[in-house]
């Protein structure tokens, strides 16, 4: 039987999708000692289950990373039948190459660890980079949201008057898929990060005068792409700048630069729990992805088709 455990990082995803498959979430406790060291403690038998944790490694990421392997090795200790790490937002995936001597590539030492504390399958959500998914010698199924941006977009747009645009050279297979999806055309943002840390928009490949248009990312963290892009294709003469980003990392003023940007709104998914300051912003909208992984759980664990969910 599928069981559903949650640590700390994303507790109302982890309950909607709960709710989703009809399950009362695994009665657990996860909590801190005093020098902050995970304790958990599973609060029921789960011998012989198939047990999926759901946990996004975002902020504060080491943390939320350590309860998910130590949960992980509670479950293996207490004999679960099969243990699935649903990571909805995969912390440490832009760390996937080594941008320079010396460097490390820490997104693969992250898929080593989650590996070797016991996980038999992991369930992800718009990996960074594709490739990632190889960095794990367990399955792994890299879910889109495209299906649920594609419904929403549909829902508050005229698609005649649309473009999707890439903020940058990096985005335009996610963002060419989704234009692809819409029937709508595509535009890229030819960004040039002059110094780390630090984004400069030069040139936009397409027309987008007099067009609505939609900016396709996987991360916006400090919005510094996004308020360039957003600058960048007003300049051109877009009629307004929406974006759906699927995971809103969203650190250090990113919150305050979104809302003071010409985006008309950002939408991003709860793969991470959305702070205060998120919920109040006034362009900012969250939609769930809390059905799309709870159907592929329950997929998962009945031995179907997760891919044919995006056919
Ligand atoms: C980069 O490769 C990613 O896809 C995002 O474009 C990037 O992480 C966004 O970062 P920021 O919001 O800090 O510009």
């Amino acid at each position: 039987m599928m069981k559903i455990v949650s640590g700390n990082s994303n507790k109302p995803l982890a309950e909607a999708i709960a709710a989703y498959l009809g399950l009362p979430p695994v009665k657990a406790v996860v909590k801190r000692f005093n020098d902050m060291e995970v304790f958990v403690e599973i609060q029921e038998n789960v011998r012989g289950q198939d047990m999926f944790i759901v946990q996004s490694t975002s902020f504060p990421t080491n943390d939320h990373l350590m309860e998910l392997l130590i949960i992980t090795d509670a479950l293996r200790r207490a004999s679960a039948k099969r243990i699935t790490a649903v990571i909805p937002y995969f912390g440490y995936a832009r760390q996937d190459r080594k941008p320079g001597p010396r460097t490390p590539i820490s997104s693969k030492l992250v898929a080593n660890i989650i590996t070797r504390a016991g996980a038999d399958r992991v369930l992800t959500l718009d990996l960074h980079a594709g490739q990632i998914q190889g960095f794990f010698d367990i399955p792994t199924d890299n879910l889109f949201s495209g299906p649920v941006f594609v419904r929403d977009i549909k829902h508050h747009n005229n698609l005649s008057n649309t473009i999707v645009v890439s903020p940058d050279i990096g985005g335009v297979v996610r963002a060419r898929a989704l234009a692809k999806r819409l029937d709508v055309p595509l535009a890229i943002v030819d960004k040039r990060r002059e110094r780390a840390g630090e984004s400069e928009v030069m040139n936009i490949i397409g027309e987008v005068a007099g067009k609505s248009c939609i900016l396709i990312d996987d991360i916006v963290d400090s919005g510094g792409t996004l308020a360039n892009a957003a600058d960048a294709l007003v300049a051109k003469g877009a009629v307004d700048v929406t974006a759906y980003i699927t995971h809103g990392v969203l650190s250090g003023g990113a919150v305050a630069r979104i809302t003071s940007s010409k985006l008309k709104s950002l939408v991003i998914t709860d793969s991470i729990q959305p702070t205060e300051a998120v919920r109040v912003a006034k362009n900012i909208r969250v939609i769930s992805v809390a059905t799309l992984i709870g159907e592929a759980i329950g997929r998962t664990s009945r031995e179907e088709s997760v891919s044919s969910l995006f056919e």
